[in-house]
């Protein structure tokens, strides 16, 4: 099984797909506006304290998991439990990681679809298609399932093409688009007047709240959302790493990336609102918060677009695209976890593979889709605040509590001869063993609660 495998062929290749995975609509949706509304550089600096504290430890989990099986989520698992309890506890944790992936795939290319379809809308104004621009801009059933369907296919292809010529070429070739895209879009936004009144909303910290417990668990649970723990993806995603490469310094640089743009997102998003303000957008609630969620992006952000005449045009092509990009290079991680599964499961071909998992989650997104009230946000937080917390909590506790020491520090040894005399190896262990599952159970509570 495993000569046919994939792998990653570069170093950069598995950084720019992991990284891919980890920047999504999350980072350049979700935390700005949760920075702009938890106290500025308050949040951000609780944010990257605790991506490198807790959740780089605790992608370092499940990358190490996966790295070690050299197999799907499920296989990994099963090759570091020692009985047959262990080895269906490992089932249900790998298995429900896919799970959780999949379902998570199948809203987020709702979302993704709308990303698409506010993408080809300045081209069709442009050209002076107002009714199709109109149907784009609807939340009508027919453009989002067009869009889903477009979007799906899109990450289909990705992976049906296998994991150097599919999942690591697109990701060099999206994420540098990506980020050139996020830098161009901010130098411009932040040239333009009122930008700057969202840079101090952004930047000067708010120190009394640094320590707000709603402002940790948010910040905790963003950093975990974006570095996809919880999903399988990073196990998959360990597995296809070479035996050569050192792991520590690999999840560091994923980490960085990750959080960076997230940080120059912010850059973008919170002086735009500021700039769509100053354009006599409103950008407040009626309880004076900054509007966030699909309403900032779909209603607020398009409203900015349209005061800045022809250049707007361009403007929202630029951030849409990158919007589009940024769940791409998220959502073919998504599709990755059950078709390894369901490859390595069934022993059927990957082409075969993807296209039935790619259906069966377009099938859930149509369900999603047909039955929005009732399901859209129940599966988000079945998947974001349940499955993610639980699953990740559970790698850890695999790392932790089931892996023996001497076989972990073994794995973490190969490419880095070094290991053991390292600080990382000194903390790391112990985090992963007691400081993880508890952080993860906190947030988890208090998410619910
Ligand atoms: N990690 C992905 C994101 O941040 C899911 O959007």
């Amino acid at each position: 099984m495993s000569e046919n495998r994939g792998k990653f062929n570069s170093r950069i290749g598995f950084i720019l797909a992991a990284a891919g995975s980890a920047v999504g609509l999350g980072n350049i949706w979700g935390f700005p506006t949760q920075a702009a509304g938890n106290g500025g550089a308050a949040f951000v600096l609780m944010y990257l304290i605790l991506a490198f504290c807790l959740a780089y430890p605790a992608f370092m989990a499940e990358l190490i998991i996966g790295r070690h099986g050299q197999a799907n989520a499920v296989e990994s698992l099963k090759k570091i439990s020692n009985s047959a309890l262990q080895k269906k506890f490992a089932f249900i944790v790998g298995f429900g990681g896919i799970l959780c992936a999949g379902l998570l795939m199948s809203f987020y290319s709702i979302v993704a679809g709308w990303m698409v379809a506010y993408t080809v809308e300045p081209i069709t104004t442009t050209l002076g298609a107002t009714d199709i621009s109109t149907w784009l801009k609807s939340h009508s059933t027919s453009r989002n399932l067009l869009f889903t369907f477009i979007f799906c296919s899109l990450t289909i292809l990705i992976i049906s093409r296998g994991v150097s010529d599919g999942i690591e070429k697109w990701s060099k070739r999206l994420m540098p688009a990506l980020v050139f895209l996020l830098v161009a879009l901010t130098a411009y936004v932040l040239t333009l007047d009122g930008a700057m009144e969202g840079l101090k909303a952004y930047l000067v910290p708010d120190m009394a709240r640094l320590f707000e417990p709603a402002l940790i668990v948010d910040a905790l649970g963003q950093a975990f959302f974006s570095l996809s723990l919880g999903t399988s993806v990073i196990i998959i995603y360990g597995s296809y790493v070479s035996k050569q490469e050192n792991l520590v310094s690999l999840g560091a640089y994923v980490t960085l990336i990750d959080v960076s743009i997230a940080f120059l997102a912010g850059l973008l998003v919170i002086p735009a609102m500021y700039v769509a303000a100053a354009n006599g957008v409103q950008i407040f609630n009626e309880s004076g918060a900054l509007i966030d969620g699909d309403q900032l992006v779909l209603t607020v952000l398009p409203a900015l677009f349209d005061t800045m005449g022809s250049v707007g045009v361009f403007v929202a092509f630029a951030f849409f695209a990158l919007m589009s990009i940024a769940s791409l290079t998220s959502s073919i991680s998504m599709l990755e976890a059950p078709v390894s599964y369901t490859v390595e499961r069934f022993s059927i071909s990957r082409k075969k593979a993807t296209l039935l998992m790619g259906a069966l989650i377009f099938a859930t997104s149509s369900l999603i889709i047909f039955n929005f009230d009732l399901l859209f946000v129940f599966v988000i937080n079945l998947t974001t605040k349940y499955g993610q917390p639980i699953i990740g909590m559970l790698c850890c506790i695999f790392v932790g509590w089931i892996w023996s020491r001497s076989s972990l520090l073994e794995e973490l040894k190969q490419g880095n001869e070094e290991a053991e005399n390292q600080f990382f190896w000194k903390i790391w262990p112990w985090y992963t063993k007691l400081v993880c599952p508890l952080a993860i159970a906190i947030v988890f509570i208090n998410s619910i609660l």
